[in-house]
């Protein structure tokens, strides 16, 4: 059977590397993570890059999730919002490899970034996810509360517009 860990990842070429392929792949299947497809390995390193040097200054935490080792899903807690907003907390860049999907690789990501908003003092998490082939059913099933839809928000990643559903939970 295989293993499942999940942990924080720090700055270093193999991980952005990882990373870089797996939101590749993930835009090219259809998932709308903020790009478009295609979107070149090169822009993907940079993006990494950068979300990496955030979680090592602390503003967020960037989850991996290893299967026997290979990295096959990631999520960031975004932990800094403005001043006034001290106890919110927010999900994004939630995905998981395609050959590893169904095999609850997403649930253990949003239980262990919980825990650790947790840790973080954090009260109330929020999110949001595309309304055409989000992932509305996994947060919902993980008690999240539907909270509305922006209508036309975004680009889907091969074109056409899609809504936005937000929701938040209180932890
Ligand atoms: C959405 C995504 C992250 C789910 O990953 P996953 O590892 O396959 O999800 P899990 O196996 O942990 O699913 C947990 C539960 O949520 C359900 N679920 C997962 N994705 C779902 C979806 N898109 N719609 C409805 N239900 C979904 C599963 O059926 C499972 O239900 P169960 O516990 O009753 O069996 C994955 O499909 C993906 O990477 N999609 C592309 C990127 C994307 O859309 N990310 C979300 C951005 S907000």
């Amino acid at each position: 059977m295989e293993q499942l860990t999940i942990r924080p990842l720090a700055y270093d070429d193999a991980t952005i590397a990882a990373l870089a392929e797996l939101i590749v792949e993930t835009v090219a299947h259809g998932g709308s993570v903020s790009f478009m497809h295609p979107f070149s390995m090169e822009d993907a390193r940079a993006f990494w890059q950068s979300s990496l040097h955030a979680a090592g200054e602390g503003s967020r935490i960037v989850l991996g999730a290893f299967l026997d080792g290979a990295l096959a899903g990631t999520l960031t807690l975004l932990l800094e919002c403005p001043p006034n907003q001290p106890h919110r907390a927010e999900l994004a860049k939630m995905m998981t490899a395609v050959t590893h999907r169904g095999k609850g690789i997403a649930r253990a990501l949003a239980l262990e970034a919980e825990k650790l908003a947790k840790q973080h003092g954090k009260s109330l998490i929020n999110l949001d996810t595309a309304e055409d082939e989000g992932a509305a059913g996994l947060y919902e099933k993980l008690g999240y509360i539907r909270a509305g839809l922006i209508p036309d928000y975004a680009l889907k990643p091969h074109g056409g517009l899609t809504g936005t559903i937000l929701y938040y939970k209180r932890i």
